[in-house]
């Protein structure tokens, strides 16, 4: 469990920031991530930072697991493991220089950093809703007008599921619907619901952009 994006969502993000990078003249393009674990959305971004010459990634993570995901994870982050697993994959690749990790919690980080200060904000950390919509509401002030604010972890889009079943179920960080066989993280989804309705999504990879005021959806 040491990498935690799917295949296939893998190339999702690629294509995205493939595409935000090519877009953009600036070298000082900003990515922030939320919940980095040992490094492998992280490496997704910098990889294409590295390949286009542009951008830096920001992460900030406690590297402590949340107390609802499963307890292989728990383990593995005890004495600082995972935080040194991270060093190590970063090192190894080569991505000292564009990846700058913040050991500290999502809840005190949002404070410091000045609004409108990032071109992409990824949120992968703690899943149950109270938490996952707090780190929504506290750093969409913090992209830049035309950035991108997106997450892991969106199975279903939420007019797709059964929200009653959703609701009885926020803080669990996955859970199975079986009347429908659907399995997904509800704290994810009925979040997403509450904070925009709906929202653009692939393999399990959601985006929203930010134009003036509003949001809008990406096209992937
Ligand atoms: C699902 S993992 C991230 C997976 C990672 N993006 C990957 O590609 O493998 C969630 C991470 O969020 C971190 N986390 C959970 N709650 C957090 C919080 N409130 N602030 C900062 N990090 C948090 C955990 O320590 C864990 O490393």
């Amino acid at each position: 469990m040491a990498g935690q994006i799917l295949p296939a969502r893998k190339y999702v993000m690629r294509d995205m920031i493939r595409r935000e990078l090519m877009q953009t003249v600036r070298s000082d393009f900003t990515l922030l991530e939320i919940g980095s674990w040992a490094g492998l959305s992280t490496s997704i971004w910098a990889q294409e930072c590295q390949h286009q010459s542009k951008g830096t990634v920001f992460c900030i993570d406690t590297w402590e697991a949340s107390l609802n995901v499963p307890e292989i994870m728990q383990k593995a982050a005890k004495r600082n493991r995972i935080y040194k697993l991270f060093q190590h994959n970063m090192r190894c690749s080569g991505y000292e220089n564009i990846v700058f990790p913040i050991k500290a919690s999502s809840d005190v980080m949002h404070n410091i950093l000045k609004p409108q200060s990032f071109d992409l904000i990824f949120i992968d950390g703690d899943h149950a809703h109270t938490q996952f919509k707090k780190d929504l509401i506290n750093y969409m002030p913090l992209i830049k007008d035309k950035g991108i604010i997106c997450g892991d972890d969106l199975e279903h889009l939420p007019q797709d599921i059964d929200l009653g079943f959703a609701r009885n179920h926020l803080e669990e960080d996955y859970i199975e619907d079986a009347s429908n066989n659907q399995k997904y993280h509800p704290g994810i989804a009925v979040a997403i619901q509450e904070v925009f309705g709906s929202v653009s999504m692939k393999e399990g990879f959601w985006a929203m952009r930010k134009i003036g005021p509003e949001w809008h959806k990406v096209a992937f």
